[in-house]
């Protein structure tokens, strides 16, 4: 997706993208060694969002408020942290025509992007407030706890909900990556569904996650995980080389992998 943008943008000469796997143990000299090798900048993913953030020089402030980075820029000897996963799901949210709650499933990192994009001022969406549930409720109390310093959040980590009374819900959890049934695993009935929501399932693959399979046929709106992906890629390339990514490119390409 992010050699196949720089490629549109004229850059694949100069500049080309890719995957370095790394153990934790060794992620911090990695990552100082970067810059020495030419590299302008870093994607960071699971596990090592909240080790990219404490090793960094500066920070943005939202990738401080989420509490990990996913985008390193590596500049006059600095390691600098944002993060576009919150932006990233921004991107992908149409505007609400009325103002409802929010219900974010989950509690690790992609759940604290989650609850921070719709908590964010500037949000295209109209939330008035966002409920946490997590199968481990004391983690939803923890980033609840920890996020409310930051945004106002005006709901609550909750057990049992009305899943009709929320505008826009998020699946974070790693339910359903491996074939799970969602409607066994999360507080959602496959019937539960109705045509005001958005949807949004960070899980993908070729066909449309049970979850959002479900939202759809209730004339829900739905996003998935590899739309999400695309953008927060989108604004990564931003940050990096000051231009304008070419959705579109990315869109295919991200979605040819993601289908092959
Ligand atoms: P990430 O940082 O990518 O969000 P994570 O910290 O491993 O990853 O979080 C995975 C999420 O999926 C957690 O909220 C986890 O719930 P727990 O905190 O209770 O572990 C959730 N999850 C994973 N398998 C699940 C299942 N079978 N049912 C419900 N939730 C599940």
């Amino acid at each position: 997706m992010q050699n196949a943008a720089l490629a549109a943008l004229g850059l694949g000469e100069e500049w080309s993208y890719e995957a370095i796997d790394v153990a934790p143990e060794d992620f911090e000299a990695r990552v100082r060694a970067m810059a020495g090798e030419g590299f302008a900048g870093a994607n960071v993913t699971v596990p090592h969002k909240e080790a990219a953030l404490a090793l960094a020089d500066v920070s943005s402030e939202v990738a401080r408020e989420i509490g990990a980075t996913n985008t390193l820029v590596f500049a006059d000897g600095r390691v600098d942290a944002h993060n576009t996963d919150a932006g990233g799901l921004i991107a992908t949210l149409p505007g609400s025509p009325r103002a409802r709650r929010a219900l974010v499933l989950g509690a690790g990192g992609a759940a604290r992007a989650a609850i921070w994009a719709l908590s964010a001022s500037g949000t295209v969406v109209d939330v008035s407030g966002v409920d946490v549930w997590n199968r481990t409720r004391a983690r939803a109390d923890a980033v609840y706890a920890e996020l409310g310093r930051y945004v106002e959040l005006g709901g609550a980590p909750v057990e049992s909900l009305r899943q009709d009374s929320y505008g826009i819900i998020v699946n974070t959890t790693a339910v359903g990556l491996h074939g799970e049934d969602p409607f066994a695993h999360l507080p959602l009935d496959r019937s539960g569904f109705d045509a005001e929501q958005v949807v949004v399932d960070m899980v993908y693959g070729d066909a449309p996650s049970p979850l959002l399979a479900a939202a759809e046929s209730a004339g829900a709106t739905t996003v998935d995980g590899l739309e999400i992906l695309v953008q927060q890629g989108a604004l990564s390339l931003r940050i990096w080389t000051g231009r304008e990514a070419p959705l579109d490119v990315m869109r295919t390409a991200a979605y040819s992998l993601g289908n092959s």
